[in-house]
């Protein structure tokens, strides 16, 4: 029962009315506090002023269908037990700061992991610990970037990544991963790209968002093209073992020997455990010409400390063992069935349209907008919509730094039988713009 004054008595909860929130109408009494212009092109829509309103919305006392972060425990999805207990056992050790670089044993795991996989040649030294890979991306790109500098970033991408080249004073370069071409990338539209000023490649695989899994023959392409112009490949790998249909996942690190390699990785998605903020960075390839630089990694890495300790403590058993991932993404698991409802759905819709995701955690689905709108059709307008009218949070595919404004992203976080009813909510809003 929502009480009528916001007052919840016996949980002790007060929920703050509205009108009580700061207004940005009032008269200020103080010049405007500026922000640092450093941040004028910095976006992050995922979370932005969409995010903003389904919050007042779900306050208001409206059940939000949230598809617009990839947030598995958001959906009751769980860490395995197995590296909950190992963060447990080692608490008592995990007061301390840890070493810049992370916990040897977190460490080690991951350059087995590497091993397994078929890179031989790095050691704990080349590994980094980080809150979420988000911070080493940061941190990776901050030790690389001066201003004026190029990095090639895919189009559509994860926005962290053009936001951290952005933030740097530097320039990001959308190359092209075309619908058309299955949101795989064109290695000749992306050669032609580099420039003197081009410092870096990023790639990832699995993607986000679209769920394209890049074919071998296109990342050797990419690591030659990186090896040939000495520029850093950046392989952002953190969905590596999310793959439906028998897709096949292929290590940059396997590929990439004559230049630098950064392979990205954590905790988040595979083993379903964003809390924690674990995620890391291995270096391998060509290192000896890179001194300079991982040591201006290792240098800013010592400013911020260490990374979260507890969480460091369940990189071990995570990597080891038992993959439960395989349980999720199999016939009959839950990631598998829901991605299903969704290529069914997509399947009987007059609007949508999909290709089919291979690996990760998305969907990126186009809308047929010459049914509704036409060229006026605007995805942030649809999204908000969506929300207002359909308690439904989507990410619109703009955000992703693409030119055109007709996808959407959803996650296939929920329930099938959630998924399916999202979709039929979706329809009947199309169906209304239609006529
Ligand atoms: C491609 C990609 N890279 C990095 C991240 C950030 O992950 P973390 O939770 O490790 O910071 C995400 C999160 O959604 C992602 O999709």
């Amino acid at each position: 029962m929502f009480p009528e004054d916001g007052v919840f008595r016996e949980s002790g909860y007060i929920l703050v009315p509205l009108d009580s929130y700061p207004s940005t109408d009032k008269p200020m009494s103080l010049p405007p506090l500026r922000a640092s212009e450093h941040l004028h092109d910095v976006k992050y829509e995922i979370r932005g002023a969409l995010a903003r309103r389904a919050d007042e919305l779900e306050r208001e006392g409206h059940d939000i269908v949230k598809l617009n972060i990839g947030n598995p425990g958001a959906f009751g999805f769980r860490m395995p037990a197995t590296m909950r207990v190992a963060m447990v056992q080692n608490l008592p050790q995990a007061d301390p700061y840890s070493h810049q670089k992370g916990i040897f044993q977190a460490r080690e795991a991951v350059v087995m992991q590497q091993q397994d996989r078929g890179v031989m040649d790095v050691t704990a030294d080349d590994v980094f610990m980080g809150n979420g890979v988000s911070e080493m991306i940061m941190l990776t790109m901050r030790a690389l970037l001066n201003p004026g500098d190029e990095v090639l970033v895919p189009s559509p991408d994860y926005p962290l990544w053009t936001a951290s080249v952005v933030i740097h004073g530097a320039k990001a370069v959308h190359y092209p991963c075309r619908p058309e071409n299955g949101f795989v990338p064109d290695p000749k539209e992306l050669r032609a790209l580099i420039t003197e000023k081009t410092r870096a490649i990023v790639v990832i695989n699995p993607n986000n968002p679209t769920g394209a899994v890049y074919p071998a023959e296109v990342l050797k392409e990419l690591a030659r093209i990186a090896e040939e112009h000495r520029l850093v490949l950046c392989a952002d790998e953190i969905y590596d073992e999310m793959l439906y249909d028998g897709a096949e996942y292929v290590p940059m690190a396997t590929l990439v020997k004559h230049t630098l390699c950064l392979t990205f990785s954590g905790l988040s998605k595979i083993y379903r455990a964003c809390g924690l903020r674990v995620g890391w960075v291995t270096f391998s390839g060509e290192r000896a010409h890179a001194r300079d630089y991982i040591d201006a990694v290792e240098l800013l890495a010592s400013l911020r400390l260490c990374s979260n300790v507890p969480g460091q403590f369940a990189v071990q058993t995570a990597l080891g063992g038992h993959q439960s991932i395989f349980d999720l993404t199999r016939p009959g698991g839950r990631l598998y069935e829901t991605r299903r409802a969704i290529l069914e759905s997509v399947a009987t819709s007059r609007y949508l349209d999909v290709i089919a995701p291979r690996g990760s955690m998305y969907a990126f689905i186009r809308i047929k907008t010459d049914r509704v709108g036409g060229s006026n059709f605007d995805d942030r307008k649809f999204a908000l919509q969506l929300l207002e009218q359909k308690h439904v949070l989507v990410a619109p595919g703009s955000s992703f730094n693409v030119p055109y404004k007709d996808h959407f992203r959803a996650t296939l976080l929920p329930q099938p039988e959630l998924m399916r009813d999202v979709l039929g909510r979706v329809e009947s809003l199309l169906d209304e713009l239609a006529s």
